[in-house]
C-alpha cells in the first residue's frame, strides 16, 4: 500500500490551507480532524488527488511513510496536548511531530522534553501569513529537533514564501525558540498595527481627510521606505464599501481584540526586564478600546481640547507624519529584536537575528522593507546591542526625531490618544539620555527601604541614614 509523505491534524482554516499548499507541491498528504464532518467538508470542497482523508487516528498515522511526519494545526494549549497524547501510542522512535499552532513557547519546551522520552522528534514552529499565506506560502519559524528539521526541510522549503527566490524558512533554535520568535513577531505586529491606526486617527481628525484621500496617502507611502504588507492592506481597507454603499471602515466598531500572543510578548518582556513599551502600549490600547461603554460615558464627562484641524501646510505635516511613523516602526522592531537577543542569551538559543529577519521578509504579516535593513545590520554584527545604534538607523533617527516630536506634541495638545507614537518618543528620549532621573528613584528606595545605591564619585554600594544626617 502506498504511504503518504506527511499528515496534517486539524482542518480549521490554517490546517486546511497548509494541507492544500503541501499537496499542490506534489506531496501526498493524509488529513485528520477530531470532528469528522470538517474532514468531509474539506474533501467535498477540495477534491485534491494528493490529499487522503482518514477518520480513525490509527489509520491516519499508519498511512504515513517512515519516519512518520505529522503536522499539528489544532487549538493551542490543552487540545494540542490531547492530540499529542492520542498519537504517541502509534508512533515509533525517530518519528516527527511538528506543532504549527500558536503555542506558548514554554509549553513547547515541556512537549519537547516529553517527546524526547518517547524518542519522538519534536518541532515547535511559528507559521505566519494567515489564511492566504498558509495556502500560497507562509513564513515559517521552526525550532526544536534539528534532525527533524533537516528531514522535513525539503517540504518546508517548497511550501514557504520566497523572497528573491530565497525560502522564508530556516532553523531558528532549540526547544521553544520557534514559537518564541513567532510570539515576538506577533508582538511587533501589534505595534505596527497600532502605529498605523494612530496615523489614521491623525489623518482623519487633525487633517480632516476623507477615506479616499487617506487611502491615497498610504498608497504613496507604500512606494517608499514604509513599504509593507500592513500599509498595503490598509490602503485597500479605506476604499472598501459595504453593500449599502458606505465605507466599511466607518461601520466597523472601534473595539480591538486579540488572541493573546501580544500579551505573552509583554509578559515575557517584564520577566526579561526589557523596555518593550511600544508593544506593551499597543496591547493596552486594545484593552482600552474594549472599554467602549465606559469611553462613551467618559466622552460626555471628561474635558479635553476642541480639535483644531490643520489647515495650512497640510503636505508638510503629512510628510512629518510619514517620518514619525517610520521612525516609530523602527523603534518597535528595535525593541522586539532586543527582546529576542535577550531571550537568546537567557535560554542559550543562539538565535541568528539576521536569519530571523530574513524569514520575516515575505509571507508574514510584518513583512516590510525595513526588514532588509535589519537583515544587513545583523549580518554585519549579530550581537549589536540596539538596532538604533546601527549606522543605517541612527541616520534615520537623527533625521526624523524632530518629526516624531512634532507629531506627538501636536496630537497630545489636540487631545488625540497616541499611545504607540508617544511611547516610541519616550523610549527614544530615555534611551539617549546620559543622565536620567533614576538617581532620585534610588535615593527614595534607600530612604524608605535601605535598598542602597551606587555613586558617580566612588565605587561600591552605599546606604545613608536619611533622617538623622
Ligand atoms: P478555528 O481556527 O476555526 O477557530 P479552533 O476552534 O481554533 O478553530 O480549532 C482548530 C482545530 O483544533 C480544529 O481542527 C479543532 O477540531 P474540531 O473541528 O473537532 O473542533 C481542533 N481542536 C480543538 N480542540 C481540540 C481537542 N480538544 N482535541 C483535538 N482537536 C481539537
Amino acid at each position: 500500500m502506498q504511504k503518504n509523505d506527511i499528515g496534517v491534524i486539524g482542518m480549521a482554516v490554517m490546517g486546511r490551507n497548509l494541507s492544500l499548499n503541501i499537496a499542490n507541491h506534489g506531496y501526498h498528504v493524509s488529513i485528520f480532524n477530531r470532528t469528522a464532518t470538517k474532514t468531509k467538508q474539506m474533501i467535498a470542497k477540495n477534491n485534491h488527488k494528493n490529499i487522503f482523508p482518514y477518520f480513525q487516528i490509527q489509520d491516519f498515522v499508519n498511512s504515513l511513510s517512515s519516519p512518520k511526519c505529522i503536522l499539528l494545526m489544532v487549538k493551542s494549549g490543552k487540545p494540542t496536548d490531547e492530540t499529542i497524547s492520542t498519537i504517541i501510542p502509534y508512533l515509533n522512535s525517530g518519528d516527527i511531530i511538528i506543532d504549527g499552532g500558536n503555542s506558548f513557547y514554554k509549553d513547547t519546551i515541556v512537549r519537547y522534553q516529553l517527546l524526547l522520552k518517547h524518542e519522538i522528534r519534536f518541532i515547535g514552529s511559528g507559521i505566519s501569513g494567515g489564511e492566504y499565506g498558509a495556502l500560497t506560502g507562509p513564513a515559517i519559524m521552526p525550532g526544536g529537533s534539528k534532525k527533524a528539521y533537516d528531514i522535513i526541510f525539503p517540504i518546508l522549503k517548497k511550501i514557504s514564501a520566497k523572497f528573491n527566490e530565497e525560502p522564508c524558512v530556516s532553523y531558528v533554535g532549540p526547544d521553544g525558540a520557534g514559537h518564541y520568535v513567532k510570539m515576538v513577531h506577533n508582538g511587533i505586529e501589534y505595534a505596527d498595527m497600532q502605529l498605523i491606526s494612530e496615523t489614521y486617527c491623525i489623518l482623519k481628525k487633525l487633517l480632516n481627510l476623507s477615506n479616499k484621500n487617506i487611502s491615497k496617502i498610504f498608497d504613496t507611502w507604500n512606494q517608499g521606505e514604509l513599504n509593507s504588507y500592513l500599509i498595503e492592506i490598509t490602503k485597500n481597507i479605506f476604499t472598501k464599501k459595504d453593500n449599502s454603499g458606505e465605507y466599511l471602515i466607518d461601520i466597523i466598531l472601534d473595539e480591538a481584540v486579540g488572541k493573546g500572543t501580544g500579551k505573552w510578548t509583554c509578559q515575557e518582556a517584564l520577566s526579561l526586564n526589557q523596555p518593550l513599551n511600544i508593544i506593551t502600549e499597543s496591547v493596552f490600547a486594545r484593552y482600552l478600546s474594549s472599554l467602549k461603554s465606559q469611553r462613551m460615558l467618559a466622552s460626555q464627562i471628561l474635558a479635553g481640547p476642541n480639535i483644531a484641524p490643520i489647515v495650512y501646510n497640510k503636505e508638510d505635516f503629512i510628510e512629518k507624519l510619514r517620518q514619525a511613523l517610520y521612525l516609530s516602526k523602527i523603534i518597535a522592531y528595535t525593541q522586539g529584536f532586543a527582546q529576542l537577543s535577550s531571550a537568546s542569551k537567557k535560554y542559550y538559543w543562539n538565535l541568528n537575528c539576521s536569519n530571523i529577519a530574513k524569514i520575516f521578509r515575505s509571507g508574514c504579516i510584518i513583512q516590510s522593507s525595513c526588514l532588509h535593513e535589519i537583515v544587513k545590520i545583523y549580518k554585519y554584527d549579530n550581537v549589536i546591542i540596539n538596532l538604533l545604534l546601527s549606522p543605517i538607523f541612527q541616520e534615520i533617527a537623527n533625521k526624523y526625531q524632530h518629526s516624531l516630536r512634532e507629531v506627538v506634541s501636536y496630537s497630545i495638545m489636540q487631545g488625540i490618544s497616541i499611545p504607540a507614537f508617544s511611547s516610541a518618543m519616550t523610549y527614544y528620549d530615555g534611551y539617549r539620555t546620559e543622565k536620567s532621573s533614576a538617581n532620585l528613584i534610588q535615593a527614595q528606595r534607600d530612604y524608605f527601604g535601605a535598598h542602597t545605591y551606587k555613586r558617580y564619585d566612588k565605587a561600591g554600594i552605599y546606604h545613608t541614614n536619611w533622617i538623622k544626617e
